[in-house]
């Protein structure tokens, strides 16, 4: 099933000439906001950027909230390594993100919306850029959309090129020209989001799921996959794989179909793989179905649907302390435990890569992650040694190798 890409071989993809009418806006409009959320629910979709939160529910948040104006803000930060999917939205098919944005405006009481896009993603701005001048050209942005009275407008913003500002909360801090630094919760953006108004945050391969939503129905979308995180995933697959790049899945495809379907093989012997970016963690299964209970089941997450292959060439250790040093960089500095935790482990991982490592700091590193775990501020202290516990649930035998 290709839903997301279905345009991305065409040329001239990101043309509203190859995408064509709004058709599903116009369909949303003579709907009741409430029944699009209805379709949207029973879609059975969940976010597509991380914690797998279903989309229905959060528009249906903001919807009850009487707090006007509301905003819409796509969330294109897209920070996580190995992870680009919502850049290929952006540049090959902006006008499925724009109608999935502008009906998510009209169903929760929106009037305007913002795509955060990573500062690393200048050519994905331009071509965004463009794809508004045309929805404005065509009558799908401005006053009166379609119908008398509905007006939604899309503005683009810039990223800060710091990963936590892709944590929803951190991102509306840095809109409003504050340091990116995560917000305690609650309350929760649907509540007091930008400018403390109620804000619908949404990842990019959310939004652009919503015009097929919208068009064939939220039961014939939760029919596709797996029933308990239906629809389609977009995959970054990197590593040791003869094929990397960007594949769409139906959810509930086995890490091992992906890898040898999709992606051609591996490149050697396969050790481990990070199946949703460096957040979450090394699982050695390969028929594992790439759905949010199945990874919840071995111990790890969906995550971004970043997958990283590697083969028995790689140590371990070098990949655990791999995955910290990014979160030792990228950490804001706000909670303690994360500011401290991220380099105290990263100084235990490089003992042991020089073969310096001891038993004891095995316990200290498990300590550290439980401590994080349940005091850090946002996800990405709370996460930040999953690769680091799971490398060492799975191969501890590398590390002790290395403990002098
Ligand atoms: C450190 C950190 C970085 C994140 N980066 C992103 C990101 O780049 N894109 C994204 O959509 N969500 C990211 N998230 C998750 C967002 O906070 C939020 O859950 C998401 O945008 C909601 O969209 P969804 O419900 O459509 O998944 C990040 C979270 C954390 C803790």
């Amino acid at each position: 099933m290709r839903i997301l890409t279905q345009n991305f071989d065409k040329p001239n993809s990101q043309s509203i000439s190859v995408y064509g009418e709004y058709v599903a806006l116009r369909k949303a409009l003579m709907m009741k906001p409430t029944g699009i959320i209805a379709e949207v629910k029973a879609s059975k979709m969940l976010g597509r950027g991380g914690a797998a939160f279903p989309t229905g529910q959060k528009w249906e948040f903001a919807r009850r909230s009487t707090d006007f104006p509301k905003y819409i803000v796509a969330n294109a930060d897209e920070g996580e390594p190995g992870t680009f999917k919502d850049k290929a939205i952006l540049e090959k098919d902006p006008h499925r993100l724009l109608e999935g944005i502008i009906i998510a405006g009209y169903a929760v009481g929106a009037s305007e919306g913002f795509i955060y896009t990573r500062a690393e993603y200048p050519k994905a701005k331009k071509i965004l850029a463009w794809a508004i001048s045309e929805a404005e050209a065509h009558g799908y942005l401005g006053d009166n959309v379609i119908v008398p009275g509905f007006s939604f407008r899309i503005h683009s913003c810039t990223g800060a090129g710091a990963y936590v500002c892709g944590d929803e909360t951190a991102l509306l801090d840095s809109m409003e020209g504050f340091r990116g630094c995560p917000r305690l919760k609650p309350p929760y953006p649907t509540d007091s989001g930008l400018r403390g108004r109620p804000t619908v945050i949404n990842n990019i391969e959310t939004l652009a799921n919503v015009p097929t939503i919208i068009k064939k129905g939220g039961e014939w979308y939760s029919k596709i996959g797996s029933p308990h995180s239906p629809g389609t995933k977009l995959m970054s697959v990197s590593g040791f794989v003869k094929k990397p790049g960007l594949y769409e899945v139906d959810t509930g495809t086995t890490l091992g179909e992906l890898i040898r379907d999709y992606c051609g093989g591996v490149v050697g012997k396969f050790k481990a793989a990070l199946p949703g970016g460096v957040s979450t963690r090394f699982i050695t299964q390969l028929d594992v179905p790439i759905d949010v209970p199945s990874l919840v089941d071995v111990g790890s997450l969906p995550g971004t649907g970043a997958v990283v292959v590697l083969n028995d060439t790689v140590s371990m250790v070098d990949a655990a302390k791999n995955c910290v040093r990014f979160f030792a960089d990228e950490s804001c500095g706000k909670c303690t435990p994360c500011r401290e935790g991220t380099h105290r482990a990263y100084e235990i991982l490089d003992r042991f890569s020089r073969n310096e490592g001891s038993l004891e700091d095995l316990g200290l590193l498990r300590e550290l992650h439980a401590v994080m775990y349940d005091t850090a501020n946002c996800g990405l202290g709370q996460s930040a040694l999953n690769p680091v516990i799971s490398a060492i649930d799975g191969f501890e035998d590398e590390f002790r190798r290395c403990a002098g």
